[in-house]
């Protein structure tokens, strides 16, 4: 099957390109992580070079989104040059009826928090697979922890209820080692009946950076989907 043919390549670029559509000329623009946000990433930059986007910077949430940003000839700037995120566009890998998410799938929700909550509209985008009735029913939680930490931090989650494993690399022996350096435990919870308590009471375990959980943050969620065979997005 080629790429135009596989169906949730196509919802992807649709959601991607909704979203670049979003930004106007002289924004400072978070770039979030992931394959979905990777066409957006991609649009922006087709804009720019058609002269119909003048004048964004981005601030990359990842080594990937950095990477991608000057591929497609995207100026990047930093938290320490701006005073604000006009807009940020951003995958999940699970969004719920309040539009809370869980992310993390690729091990850079630590730097997509920081970005993704500065800005002032953070966009979602996700295909339809990503919505859930309930947190936590397809994805496991993802915990940045300091390496030296990995141990207490795992059974502190066990204390919590939750069934903890480190992420292992794939191509790689060993852990998963995040942008800055760390290691990514995924946990399983039988039921997130609080996101918002479950985040708070998970960072606040010595030696955890960040969750996945993002409780409150998004804007807006714009959705691929298929109808009649044909890739739509739609907005929650
Ligand atoms: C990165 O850490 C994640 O939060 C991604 O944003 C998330 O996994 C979505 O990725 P895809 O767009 O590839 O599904």
């Amino acid at each position: 099957m080629s790429a135009e043919q596989d169906p949730v390549k196509l919802m992807k670029q649709q959601v991607g390109q909704a979203a670049a559509d979003l930004v106007k000329s002289g924004s400072i623009v978070g770039l979030g992580t992931g394959s979905t946000t990777a066409y957006a990433i991609e649009y922006l930059g087709k804009r720019l070079q058609s002269g119909d986007l003048k004048d964004i910077k981005g601030i990359p949430t990842s080594f990937q989104a950095s990477v991608l940003a000057k591929e497609y000839g995207i100026p990047l700037t930093t938290l320490d040059e701006v005073d604000r995120i006009d807009i940020a566009i951003d995958g999940a890998d699970e969004v719920d009826p309040q539009k809370n998410l869980i992310k993390g799938g690729g091990a850079a929700h630590t730097r997509e928090k920081i970005v993704d909550a500065l800005a002032e509209q953070f966009v979602v985008v996700v295909d339809g697979s990503k919505l859930v009735d309930r947190l936590g029913s397809t994805f496991l939680l993802p915990v940045e922890v300091l390496p030296m930490a990995m141990t207490p931090v795992m059974r502190a989650i066990e204390k919590l209820g939750g069934k903890p494993q480190l992420r292992m690399g794939v191509k790689k022996a060993g852990p998963v080692v995040t942008d800055e350096g760390n290691l990514v435990i995924d946990v399983k919870f039988d039921s997130i009946d609080n996101p918002g308590e479950l985040e708070k009471t998970l960072n606040n375990i010595p030696g955890v950076l960040e969750n996945g959980l993002f409780v409150g943050v998004a804007d807006v969620v714009l959705i691929g989907e298929i109808q009649d065979g044909k890739p739509i997005v739609r907005q929650m």
